[in-house]
């Protein structure tokens, strides 16, 4: 059977299950991620999936003012050349010295407190960029965390590949920097205690699940933008494909027994992931506005099929 298959019917069972007994998977919260991770029960999560902001400024009041009205900022808008209007991006490019400073200090301080809410053998997948992924992984290397790869997920981006600014006709033939085509995600875990096989009889994690009995998970995944009916109903300006959200968090859970937190939501796509492959989720955000979207969106992204 196709995985794909497997997810639609697994959904439409938990839909089914769900109208039956009228418990929801997944509970979502309003509020800092940073306050409700350091008042969490230890060992109380079995996986995270995240996708965050990396305390830079996309998500300032300021920038997102200037996202809305489509001038200036730091959200790069991209030339709608084929007529069709595009989702603006964040530009990564222009860290400076102190950008980076407080991107580390982000990342450690988010490594510190899932380390503490984490299993033993919990893992986590967490959205970066090849510019700025190396000062992710080391915030999470230096708090114990094995690094276990990453996934690569292969997309269509529109950043780099350009021409140098203002003397593309004089350097024809040269790019600043490569067009980008996919983007990574650290994968890492909190420590087992003992072999992965006790890890499993006692946290219920420690490993990831496979595809099939014949499949095991893989970290190349084969990805394309947000679908035009997910933008509908979920208009985040930075939001994942529910075909690749589901397809890691269905992995993050090996025995599909568990809980999966997103500390920084967005709109919900994760959750909606979760819920879609039956599995119980936390999302968290700050932003009144998506969290707002959230409540709306999972229950819709969470129905479609993908
Ligand atoms: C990169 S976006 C995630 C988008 C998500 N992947 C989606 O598909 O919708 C990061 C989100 O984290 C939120 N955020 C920023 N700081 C936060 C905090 N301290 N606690 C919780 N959420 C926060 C932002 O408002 C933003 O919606």
């Amino acid at each position: 059977m196709q995985p794909q298959k497997a997810l639609t019917n697994q959904a439409q069972y938990r839909k089914l299950l769900n109208s039956m007994t009228s418990d929801r998977l997944y509970e979502i919260h309003h509020v800092d991620a940073f306050e409700w991770l350091a008042s969490a029960r230890m060992n109380s999560i079995e996986a995270v999936v995240t996708d965050p902001p990396y305390g830079l400024v996309e998500y300032s009041d300021k920038e997102l003012t200037k996202l809305k009205n489509g001038r200036g900022g730091v959200w790069r808008l991209p030339p709608a050349f084929d007529g069709s209007k595009r989702m603006p991006l964040p530009r990564f490019t222009t860290l400076t010295e102190a950008d980076q400073k407080s991107l580390r200090d982000f990342s450690f301080r988010l490594a510190s407190l899932l380390k503490c809410v984490l299993v033993p053998g919990g893992h986590v997948f967490i959205a970066t960029n090849p510019l700025i992924s190396h000062l992710v992984y080391e915030s999470f290397m230096k708090n114990s965390f094995e690094k276990r790869g990453e996934i690569i997920r292969t997309v269509y981006t529109l950043r780099g590949g350009d021409r140098p600014k203002n003397a593309h006709d004089e350097f024809s033939d040269v790019t600043v920097m490569p067009k980008s085509c996919w983007e990574p995600w650290g994968l890492f875990r909190k420590p087992c205690e003992g072999r992965v096989q006790d890890n499993l009889r006692t946290w219920k994690t420690g490993g990831l699940r496979r595809i099939s009995s014949s499949e095991p998970f893989k970290d190349l995944i084969q990805s394309s933008p947000a679908r035009r009916r997910e933008r509908e109903i979920a208009p985040h300006p930075s939001l994942k494909p529910q075909n690749f959200l589901r397809q890691i968090t269905r992995a993050a859970l090996p025995l599909g027994e568990g809980t999966i937190l997103d500390p920084f939501m967005g709109s919900g796509s994760t959750i909606a992931a979760a819920t879609a492959c039956g599995l119980k989720s936390i999302g968290l955000e700050l932003r009144a506005e998506y969290f707002k979207m959230a409540e709306s969106a999972v229950p819709k992204l969470a129905e479609l099929e993908v």
